[in-house]
């Protein structure tokens, strides 16, 4: 399989659709946001630093000739969510789409947290992905917009739970509890909601939180990933294009995981007999048929 990095779909697919992306000015979001417009979405990036989504959408401009939009927004402030949404409208019109992508994360042993940093984590991502959530799809069900969908951008451990990261992990779960009930309650109004829980596509952003300094060489992600490599954003980007497109009308309340394997091989208790060397299982395997006789 050599062409996973290449764009999935070629044409105009996300044509007309007005998309809102959160955290759009770097890492994972900006790429997402590039295959969109390169789909021919018109997108609003946002986040807390100005200066940087502007330097972002211009790059993206220049790169796509599509039209993208920077507003400020801090996700922690539903005024501030509210206020980005007009915009939004007031500049295109409408809006489609919806990618929660905007978060907070640093590693430290839980104990070490002040109240505050605790806070911070659940306020970006949990409060953050709720206000903005909350906002759409209050408009979008009383504009009586047919066809709208949210996109959470989740990880493997909403569901399994990590140490070392547990305001993240606690957050992440909340936004993967909030889209499986909101994928029935209003799909009644037209409304999607899935996510995606990625496993590691580094970044900046998160590389300098997650690994600073050494830790990124002492612990090679690469390694816990069955595929033995880490994602490229345009693997992330091809599925958030399909999940934002109308080709997945009929998925709803999903969340898909997109990490190489790399979960389950923390997950499975024997998975660690990967490292018996091929030669010493004909041992093994007599020494356990020995055992019957
Ligand atoms: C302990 C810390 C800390 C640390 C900050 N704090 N860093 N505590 N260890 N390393 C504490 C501060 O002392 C303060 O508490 C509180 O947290 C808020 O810190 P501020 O610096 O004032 O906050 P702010 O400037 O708003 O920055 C927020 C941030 C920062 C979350 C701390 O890292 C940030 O802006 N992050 C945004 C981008 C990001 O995190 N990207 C990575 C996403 S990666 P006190 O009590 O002292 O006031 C991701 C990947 C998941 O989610 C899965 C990967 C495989
Ligand atoms: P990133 O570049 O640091 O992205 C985080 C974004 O969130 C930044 O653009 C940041 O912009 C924005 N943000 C933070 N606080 C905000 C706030 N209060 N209001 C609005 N925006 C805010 O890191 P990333 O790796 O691309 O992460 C993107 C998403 O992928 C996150 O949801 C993360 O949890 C998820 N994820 C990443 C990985 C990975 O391996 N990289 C794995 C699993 C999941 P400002 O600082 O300008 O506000």
């Amino acid at each position: 399989m050599e062409n996973y990095n290449q764009p999935m779909f070629k044409a105009q697919e996300l044509k007309d659709k007005v998309i809102v992306v959160t955290g759009g000015g770097s890492g994972l979001g900006k790429s997402m946001t590039k295959y969109f417009l390169q789909l021919g979405a018109k997108v609003v990036i946002s986040s807390r630093d100005i200066d940087k989504l502007k330097n972002a959408a211009q790059e993206l401009k220049n790169e796509t000739h599509g039209e993208v939009l920077p507003i400020q927004c801090d996700v922690r402030n539903y005024n501030e969510v509210e206020a980005m949404l007009q915009t939004t409208l007031d500049t295109f019109g409408k809006v489609d789409g919806l990618l929660n992508n905007a978060a907070g994360n640093f590693i430290s042993p839980t104990e070490r947290l002040s109240a505050r940093a605790f806070d911070i984590i659940i306020d970006i991502v949990l409060k953050g992905s709720k206000n903005c959530t909350l906002a759409f799809g209050k408009h979008w069900i009383n504009s009586k917009q047919k066809n709208a969908t949210v996109l959470n951008i989740v990880t493997t451990y909403a569901s399994t739970g990590s140490a070392y990261v547990v305001p993240s992990a606690t957050a992440k779960a909340g936004v993967l509890a909030m889209t499986r009930s909101l994928a029935v309650e209003w799909a009644k109004y037209g409304i999607r909601m899935n996510a995606i829980a990625p496993g590691p596509f580094p970044t900046k952003g998160a590389w300098d939180r997650l690994l600073p300094g050494d830790l990124k060489d002492k612990f090679d992600l690469s390694k816990k990933v069955p595929l033995k490599r880490m994602g490229e954003h345009q693997e992330l980007a091809n599925l958030a294009g399909y999940l934002m497109s109308d080709y997945s009308a009929y998925i709803n309340g999903e969340v898909i995981t997109i990490d190489g394997g790399e979960w389950l091989q923390g997950a499975g208790q024997f998975n660690m007999l990967e490292q018996i060397p091929q030669e010493l299982w004909d041992q093994l395997e007599k020494m356990i048929r020995a055992k019957k006789q």
